[in-house]
């Protein structure tokens, strides 16, 4: 798909790094506060009003929620000033609020832009997801594949043994049987307690984080905020829309999805170029958390482009008043 011309992506990425650092700036200070409402409350109206002073014409697709259950950045709402190019919104103003108000790994402020019309609008749904870093034949594992399958796959294709395959998963009941199959490979399992965006964007930088592949369920936005960072890091990733009972297939059929048992390759739930940024709210592998010293905030942020694979790391000090 040509981008529209008007995309400037190179222009307005950097306005996209102020947007994340704006909303990790303001959750900072309830960092291991045990409030997770004040902690999303906080990101979410400084992502707002930084997202407002973009010259953009901004929708949300992927956001806090419908408009009746969010107040603000909510699926719909019109973002930026109005002037300039017609973009799709992807954000979590604060993934990972259970992460921040314990202060606990990987909490990150997450935002993806993209030409109008090219980012899925997934519902507010489970997402099965499957991802692997880089340097890979194309479907090389797929989620038609068992858990144990996926392993021996990946394994034969890097030329390394079972065992030497790490896999990220989230520690959840719903998971039991796929970490008792992944651990009957012998693999090695990373299990997070949330933050799947970190979990999936770990395989693109293997190397440095120590995980291959990332399997599992979680939030259906979640999934193309994370499938818009591997397409800018490169890596593979699916996803599959799971239902739990008849209000969520409504959702999806809202968003304008008929097909409810389609798998979403990465391309499919972003088919456009996207630029993506995330700053660290907490310690992390990907960026490092907010840091305090007397009178200033220093963040990092990893700021990226789909057209041109850049993947910058930004640290940021700012007086805090
Ligand atoms: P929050 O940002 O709302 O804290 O979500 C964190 C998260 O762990 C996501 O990363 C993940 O996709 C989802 O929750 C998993 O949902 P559940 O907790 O219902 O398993």
């Amino acid at each position: 798909m040509t981008p529209p011309k008007d995309f400037n992506d190179r222009m307005l990425s950097l306005g996209l790094a102020r947007v994340s650092e704006a909303a990790a700036h303001a959750s900072a200070r309830l960092i291991g506060r045990g409030d997770e409402k004040a902690a999303d409350q906080a990101a979410v109206n400084a992502m707002r009003d930084q997202l407002n002073m973009l010259d953009i014409k901004g929708v949300v697709v992927i956001g806090e929620g419908e408009r009746d259950e969010a107040p603000m950045l909510y699926i719909g709402e019109e973002v930026g000033t109005g002037n300039g190019p017609e973009v799709d919104i992807a954000l979590d103003p604060l993934e990972g609020t259970t992460l921040t108000a314990k202060d606990m790994p990987n909490a990150l402020t997450v935002i993806a832009m993209a030409p109008r019309g090219t980012l899925l609008h997934a519902p507010d749904v489970y997402m099965e997801k499957l991802a692997i870093g880089p340097g890979y034949d194309k479907d090389v594992v797929s989620l038609d594949m068992a858990p144990a399958e996926r392993v021996r796959a990946l394994a034969n294709a890097r030329g390394v043994k079972d065992s030497d395959i790490t896999v990220c998963i989230l520690e959840r009941p719903r998971h039991e049987d796929l970490i008792a199959e992944v651990r009957s490979t012998g693999a090695a399992i990373r299990l997070i307690t949330d933050g799947d965006v970190a979990g999936v964007i770990h395989c693109a930088e293997a190397e440095l984080t120590g995980i291959d592949m990332y399997m599992g369920s979680g939030g259906a936005p979640e999934g193309v905020l994370a499938a818009s960072a591997l397409k800018c890091m490169g890596g593979q990733m699916w996803g599959k829309l799971l239902f739990r009972n008849e209000d969520e297939k409504g959702r999806a059929k809202k968003a304008g999805i008929n097909d409810l048992d389609r798998i979403y390759s990465r391309d499919e739930l972003v088919t456009g170029d996207v630029i993506f940024a995330a700053t660290g709210v907490t310690n992390g592998s990907i960026v490092a958390g907010v840091k305090r010293e007397p009178g200033y905030l220093t963040t990092e942020t990893i700021l990226m482009r789909s057209k041109t694979g850049s993947v910058r790391r930004m640290i940021y000090r700012n007086p805090v008043k």
